[in-house]
Order: C-alpha cells, then structure tokens, then sequence
C-alpha cells in the first residue's frame, strides 16, 4: 500500500457540497473580495484563537508583511528570527529593507528561545518574530519577557500553528500580532492562497492593517500610508468557514496519530532515531508536522528508503535560512548557528493527516522499522 505525504481530497470531499452551495450565492450577489464571507471568517477567527482583532489576508507571507509594515519596520532596523523556518518569516523582513538577525534553536523543540532572543536584542532590534514550528508554540512567557523589558515587539508566526496551546494561551494571545497561513497544506486550509493577521487588543493597529491590506486607503481613495493588495478572496472565506468547525477535530485526529507513532516506534533508539517532543506545559501540538530527526548521517537513506516503499515523507527544511543564497550578503559563517545546521541535516516529516487509517499508519511504522531493522 502506498502512504502519500499528504492527500486532501478525502478531507475536502466531506465540505463539497457546502462550499458548491455556497459559491452558488457569491455568484448570484457577484461581490468576490473582502465581502460578507470574510467579515464572518475574521469574527469566527478572532473568536477562535482569543485575540481580539483577526483582518483577512491574501496569504500568511502578507499578513507577515503588513504586520511589520503596521510596526513601521525599515531600512537600518533588525528583526529577530530564526534561521530554521520557511523563508516566508524572512523575506518579510528583508522586503521592507530591514535586516534579519537569525537565531539558533532548541534542538528538542526546533523552535527558539527567550534567552537565545536575549543575546541577539541590540539598540536596533525592531521587532522579534518568534515561529511556532510543526504546530508547536516557541517559548512565549520568556521571550514576551524579554521583548518587554526591552520594549520591543512579537509578531509570532502561527502559519503552521493556529490552534497549537500553551501556559493557558493560544497562538496569537501571546504577541501584539501573529500571521496565519492557510496554504493548503496547513491543518486549516483554503483552496488557494490565503492567511489572517491576528491582532492581540490593540484597536488602532488592528485599522491599520485594515488600512495597509488596501493601499493604506480610508476612505475611498485617500491614502495615509503606503500600503499594498493583501486582500482575501470572498470564495477563501467561504471554504474556511465551512471548514472551521471540523478543525478541532482534525487537530485531534493528527495528535492521535502522533501519539500512535510515538507508542509504535518505540523500540528506535535515540542514537538511531529521534522523535518528536511536546515540550510546552499543558501545551497542545497541533502536529501540523510530525518531524523526527534521523542520527548517524542516515536521514537521506532513511527517506530513499521510505519513497522505496512509496511512503511519502519530506524534509522541512533541508536549508538554514542563513545559508540561503540570498543571505550570503549578511555574512553568516558555517556553524555559527549550529544546531539549525544539524537539524536541517536531520530532520523528516512524515505523514500524519487525519484522515489516515490504521492500516496507512502501520505501513509507515514498518517502514521505519524495517529501516532500523526492529522487526
Ligand atoms: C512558518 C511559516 N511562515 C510563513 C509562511 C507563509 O505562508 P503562505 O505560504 O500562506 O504565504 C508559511 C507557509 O508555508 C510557514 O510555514
């Protein structure tokens, strides 16, 4: 049997004939951008992560973007962020003229710290942007600590993690702002590009966005700021808001299916084979990603191993942001973030959407053991 890394048409299959319904009436009233749609997904959004303010977005890159363009961020500041995360949290930074400071992680979450945000704080730390990787919420409490005694503001990046809990929060409690993505792939996904700029309480910021996802624009053609087209299509928020109240579930789906692997592949041993920790207290991972890290030089084998059986798994990321071509200029030497270094040499996805069967999650499991060769 073949396990495909991910497959989502079962999933959408179960909200075709809401959304067909619906798409019926965005046709019949023909309004096709930020319309009624959106305004009920940005109320449901902000109702289900717990901040207060949620503004529709083209894609979770441009809600990154006009989060830091709503902080002013430019030529000359620095935003702080890790090296080990998709280029999105970056380009951002480097889109408005700023520099990213990449940080290194902790090697038993892949996420960063308070105090690894600490050391990299100088007088021209702007923003931090601290990533919830794979579904699991970063350090917040300590590195809210550190940004407000320095007075410098979060922008989390929940693209992979809405939904991921924490010390009695959510993703997007925690930070003035938080981008969300709903790339397909993630575990609330459009049909199409789309993403949520969550804002935390701050009302002025929150019209802000509003006002840069259209040009900086209120009302009708005056424009205060410079700002840019971040808006989300009426058809996004239709798909998302059918697929809402089916989230929790999912999430709980994929956290089974975590803790089976977990229970199943028990007998891999460290040195051989590492996997996943939930380290957050009374946290919730969402397992956006089931990522294990693969010892001994063997992760490449491990993945020719699995495709052999046609077991599909990927390799998020296979490059450190501060290797990057495009960051060459910033002038990072090889080590100087060491532990990004080594789980971007490391580190396997594997498949763990809800919609597996056992039968689907056995096959991966053996897969993995035969590798190691454990029965
Ligand atoms: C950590 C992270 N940041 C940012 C993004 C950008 O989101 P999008 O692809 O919706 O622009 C993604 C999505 O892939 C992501 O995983």
């Amino acid at each position: 049997m073949s396990v495909p890394m991910l497959e989502l048409a079962p999933q959408n299959a179960s909200v075709k004939e809401k959304i067909l319904q619906g798409l019926s009436s965005i046709i019949d009233r023909s309004s096709f951008v930020l319309g009624e749609n959106v305004k009920g997904l940005e109320a449901e959004l902000a109702e289900y992560s717990g901040a207060r303010y949620a503004v529709g977005m083209s894609s979770g890159t441009d809600a990154l973007l006009v989060a830091l363009m709503a902080l002013d961020i430019k030529h000359g500041d620095e935003v702080i962020l890790p090296s080990f995360t998709f280029f999105a949290t970056a380009g951002v930074v480097s889109r408005l003229g700023a520099t990213p400071v990449f940080i290194d992680l902790d090697p038993e979450t892949f996420n960063v710290t308070g105090a690894l945000v600490e050391a990299a704080i100088t007088p021209r730390t702007k923003a931090i942007i601290p990533v919830h990787l794979f579904g699991q919420l970063a350090e917040m409490p300590a590195i809210m600590a550190v940004a407000n005694k320095h007075g410098i503001p979060v922008l989390e990046d929940a693209c992979q993690s809405l939904g991921a809990k924490g010390w009695g929060l959510s993703a997007g409690q925690f930070g003035q702002m938080t981008g969300c993505s709903f790339y397909p792939t993630k575990n609330l996904g459009a049909f199409g590009d789309a993403g949520m700029t969550l804002i935390k309480d701050d009302e002025a910021l929150a019209a802000k966005v509003r006002r840069l996802r259209v040009h900086g624009m209120e009302p009708v053609y005056v424009h205060h700021e410079i700002g840019m087209n971040g808006r989300i299509d009426e058809f996004q928020g239709l798909v998302l808001r059918a697929k809402l109240p089916m989230l929790e579930g999912w999430h709980e789906g994929r956290r089974r299916h975590a803790q089976w692997y977990i229970e199943r592949l028990a007998a891999i041993t460290p040195d051989q084979m590492v996997l996943p920790l939930e380290k957050v207290p009374n946290g919730r991972h969402i397992y956006n990603q089931f990522t294990i890290r693969v010892k001994g030089g063997r992760r490449d084998a491990l993945m020719a191993h699995l495709r052999g059986l046609g077991i599909g798994c990927a390799v998020y990321y296979p490059i450190c942001l501060h290797e990057q071509p495009c960051f060459a200029y910033l002038g990072y030497k090889k080590g100087r973030l060491a532990e990004s270094e080594l789980a971007s040499q490391e580190v396997l996805s594997l498949p763990v959407y809800p919609e597996m069967t056992p039968a689907m999650l056995e096959e991966v499991a053996q897969g993995l053991l035969s590798f190691f060769k454990k029965g």
